[in-house]
């Protein structure tokens, strides 16, 4: 099993550091544009090996396609990180150039991968993929719902004063601050409703601390966060190479799901190997329903900027 994580930056270099320590893959091939850089990564995180007991083989590479042939999954970090007080949007003009040239020279050199997309507005970007490349939709993966959902694990448990274990809770709908969708009527503490414990107060203010998670951390960082990006990356490689079939939010291409159409947006898929395995829809409230459908009115408003 091959990955390739394009963009050796903080949430690049945080993706193969935890695919090495999972232990699942042969190569993780880390590229940057940056004279020096993947290779200076990749060899910090091969001394960390013996320390840490893997032997995934990292290997960095400047800006060189050839060395990322027939990689199984490629991982599309690269591009600006929002600075504080910017939305992911902001980031489209930019962004948009690089995941262009870097998805088509990654395709050219494994025409059979999977394409995970991080880079920001990540839904715009991973449509953008799906409209200048021909593969197969099951293989585009916009990685945003999967960690979203881990940041609102992270605030149920603190309002609930429970260990994370204890919590179960999902993230669909656009990955920004207006477009997520907490679906807090489904989250459970040990397959109990959490709003058996919270009151609605406490539970919309769970609510709006998930969806301003990533602000929150770009303004106390000054760049945006790296940890619980990279890991959730790694749990989506994980259940690909593994052929796990887990359910995780994903952004995917909608054809008539959950009545949305010709957009990617996070709803909850089957990842396996072959990718998005299935799209599974459920039963949303009218007003989940309702904020889902607003929140692909912004994302179809972004992907409107692009120069297709
Ligand atoms: C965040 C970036 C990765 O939410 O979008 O931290």
């Amino acid at each position: 099993m091959k990955v390739t994580v394009v963009g050796a930056g903080a949430v690049g270099a945080s993706c193969a550091e935890y695919i090495a320590i999972k232990d699942f893959a042969s190569e993780v091939v880390l590229l940057d544009i940056k004279e020096g850089y993947a290779e200076g990564k990749a060899m910090d995180l091969m001394q960390t090996a013996s320390l840490n007991g893997f032997d995934t083989k990292i290997t960095g590479v400047t800006n060189d396609y050839t060395k990322t042939a027939d990689s199984d999954i490629c991982v599309i970090t690269s591009g600006i990180p929002r600075k504080p007080g910017m939305t992911r949007e902001e980031l489209i003009g930019i962004n948009a150039g690089i995941v262009k040239s870097v998805s088509s020279s990654l395709i050219e050199h494994s025409p059979n991968t999977i394409i995970i997309v991080v880079s920001n507005p990540m839904d715009t970007m991973t449509y953008l993929v799906h409209k200048t490349t021909d593969i197969a939709k099951h293989r585009i993966i916009g990685m945003g719902g999967a960690l979203d959902s881990a940041r609102f694990k992270y605030r149920l448990a603190e309002a609930l004063a429970a260990p994370i274990s204890d919590v179960d809770g999902m993230v669909i709908g656009g990955h920004s601050d207006k477009g997520m969708v907490p679906l807090t009527a489904h989250a459970t503490r040990n397959s109990i409703k959490v709003s058996e414990f919270l009151s609605d107060d406490r539970l919309n203010q769970v609510k709006e601390d998930t969806k301003v998670g990533g602000a929150t951390l770009t303004k106390l960082l000054g760049t945006s966060a790296w940890y619980a990006p990279g890991a959730a990356v790694s749990g989506l490689v994980q259940a690909i190479a593994c052929d796990q079939k887990k359910m995780f939010p994903c952004s995917t291409l909608l054809e008539g799901e959950y009545g949305l159409n010709d957009l990617c947006i996070g709803v909850p898929v089957v990842l396996g190997r072959k990718g998005i395995e299935k799209v599974v829809e459920i039963e949303l409230s009218d007003a989940e329903k309702n904020h889902l459908h607003e929140s692909a009115e912004g994302v179809k408003k972004t992907n409107g900027l692009l120069e297709l």
